[in-house]
Order: structure tokens, then C-alpha cells, then sequence
């Protein structure tokens, strides 16, 4: 091994496998959480899976994190209550995977725009304090979406673009990954428009890059949760992504 043989000089690269590496994954439960759980335990890293307290399928995703050897929390969605976890598990990285859609959001009774503010924007917000309460603060990586700008239109965009601002505006070491839509056939809700979307999106993009559009195909195509997580993972523990926004074409 390398570090065996290194001089006194020679400072080895930090290693994904890094002991002192350990990450608090929030929306561990969503599509993108859950692979993203996956490929941290992949790589032997530590780490708490956070889930609902309320979740109806909470025994599932205790038997799915625990046979991938990660723990889980429960911590209510409380400030107070989130900012005591973080200082107990004192992570190095937090990941901020959250966020609700327009189904659901009027499936619980909550218009839109109320729905991101509280969830997309709210709960991030929530993490982002907790994490500056700890002793060393963690990264954060955020998980926004390809496009956001700080003069957003759309309800959705704005509270991801405020959530982009509160992190750059925070004393925390950050990294915003910035993918285009989130798709696969592994994904357990159906999301019909999603889907369709993508596969006209990438289809249309197919031919923007035949046409020397590759740029606006990379940034654009969708991506599977596997291969978001494996490029959220690297970019998290990449020094050359502090303070940086990841985008599309950087985490495929
Ligand atoms: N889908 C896309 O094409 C796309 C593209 C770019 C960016 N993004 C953004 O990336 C993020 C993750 O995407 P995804 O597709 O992985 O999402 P997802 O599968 O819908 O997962 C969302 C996560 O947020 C949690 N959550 C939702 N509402 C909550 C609430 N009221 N209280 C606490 N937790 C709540 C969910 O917890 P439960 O499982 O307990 O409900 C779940 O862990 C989203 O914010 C999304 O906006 C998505």
C-alpha cells in the first residue's frame, strides 16, 4: 500500500474509506436517499440514515439501513430537536435530500408554494443551523436542482435558490449539486410527468449533442439515483468541491 511505504513528508489522500469520515444523511428515505445511503455503506463509510419518526414505513427502512450496517435516527423534524442530533452525532458530512412535489403537497392538504417553503427551504434551513451548532462543522452537500438562480420564478425554484443562499450565507464548508430531473424504473413512485419529461428532454438533448450541443446535453439529460448518489458521494469528499456548486455534468 501506498501509505506503507510513504516518506514522513508524503501526506497520503484522503480516502473515501477514511474513518474519520462520517455523514448524517436527511431524506435518507427519498430516491436519491437511499442510494445515496447505499453507496456511502458501499465504501464502508459511516453513517446515520435519518428517518420520519412518523414514517409509515418506518420498519422497512430499519431492516433495509440495518443490513447495510448504517444507524438510524428518528429525531422529530423539530429545530431544536434536529440541532441536538447533529451535535450528538457530530458528522463530517450532512446531507440535505429533502424536498416535497406539487402532488404531494396537495395530497396533504398544503398549497405549493407553502409545501417548498416549509419542506424544500424549511427543513434545510433547519439543517444548516444545526450543523453550524457543532463543534467542527460538517459539510454540507445540498441537493438542489439543475437551473436554480437567485431570481427564480417558480415557487420551487425560489426555495431552492433561498436554500442555496442560507448555506453560501452559512459558516459552513458547503458543496450544491445541481442535477437535472431524477429518474429511474427503480423509483417506487410512478411520477408519470416526471418520466415523461426526461424521455422527451433526453431525447431532444440526444440530438442537441449530435448538433455540437454536448454542453447543454450534459448539464441537462436526466440521471438514475445510483449514478447521482456515487457522484454526490465524490464530490462531497473532493476538497476541490468546498464552496463549489456541482453540476449536472460534474456528478454523473
Ligand atoms: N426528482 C427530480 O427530478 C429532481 C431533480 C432535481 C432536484 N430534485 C430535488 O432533489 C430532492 C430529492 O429528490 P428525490 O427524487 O430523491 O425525492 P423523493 O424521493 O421525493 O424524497 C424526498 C425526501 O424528502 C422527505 N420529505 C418529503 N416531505 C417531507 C416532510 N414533510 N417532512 C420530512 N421529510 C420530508 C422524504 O421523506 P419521506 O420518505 O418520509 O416522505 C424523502 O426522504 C428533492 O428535493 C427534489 O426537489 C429532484
Amino acid at each position: 500500500m501506498a501509505s506503507e511505504r510513504a516518506h514522513w513528508w508524503y501526506a497520503a489522500p484522503r480516502l473515501a474509506t477514511d474513518r474519520t469520515v462520517r455523514a448524517f444523511v436527511a431524506g435518507a428515505t427519498g430516491y436519491t436517499g437511499r442510494a445515496v445511503v447505499d453507496t456511502l455503506r458501499a465504501q464502508g463509510i459511516a453513517t446515520v440514515a435519518h428517518v420520519r419518526a412518523d414514517s409509515p414505513r418506518k420498519d422497512e427502512y430499519r431492516d433495509r439501513f440495518e443490513r447495510l450496517g448504517a444507524e438510524i435516527d428518528n429525531t422529530p423534524w423539530e429545530a431544536e430537536a434536529i440541532s441536538e442530533t447533529l451535535q450528538r452525532v457530530a458528522p463530517t458530512l450532512v446531507f440535505a435530500l429533502l424536498g416535497t412535489t406539487r402532488a404531494r403537497a396537495r395530497s396533504e392538504g398544503m398549497a405549493a408554494q407553502q409545501a417548498y417553503a416549509r419542506i424544500d427551504y424549511g427543513l434545510t434551513k433547519w439543517l444548516i443551523d444545526g450543523a453550524q451548532a457543532c463543534a467542527v462543522p460538517p459539510r454540507l452537500v445540498y441537493l438542489s436542482a439543475a437551473g436554480v438562480r437567485a431570481d427564480a420564478s417558480s415557487a420551487y425554484a425560489a426555495a431552492r435558490a433561498r436554500s442555496e443562499a442560507a448555506l453560501r450565507d452559512s459558516k459552513l464548508p458547503w458543496t450544491i449539486a445541481r442535477p437535472s430531473f431524477i429518474t429511474g424504473s427503480d423509483r417506487d413512485e410512478s411520477r408519470p410527468l416526471e418520466r415523461i419529461g426526461a424521455g422527451v428532454g433526453d431525447g431532444l438533448l440526444a440530438v442537441a449533442g449530435m448538433l455540437g450541443g454536448r454542453r447543454l446535453r450534459d448539464r441537462y439529460r436526466s440521471t438514475d439515483a445510483a449514478t447521482l448518489a456515487r457522484g454526490l458521494v465524490r464530490v462531497a469528499l473532493d476538497p476541490a468541491f468546498e464552496c463549489r456548486v456541482a453540476e449536472s455534468e460534474d456528478l454523473r
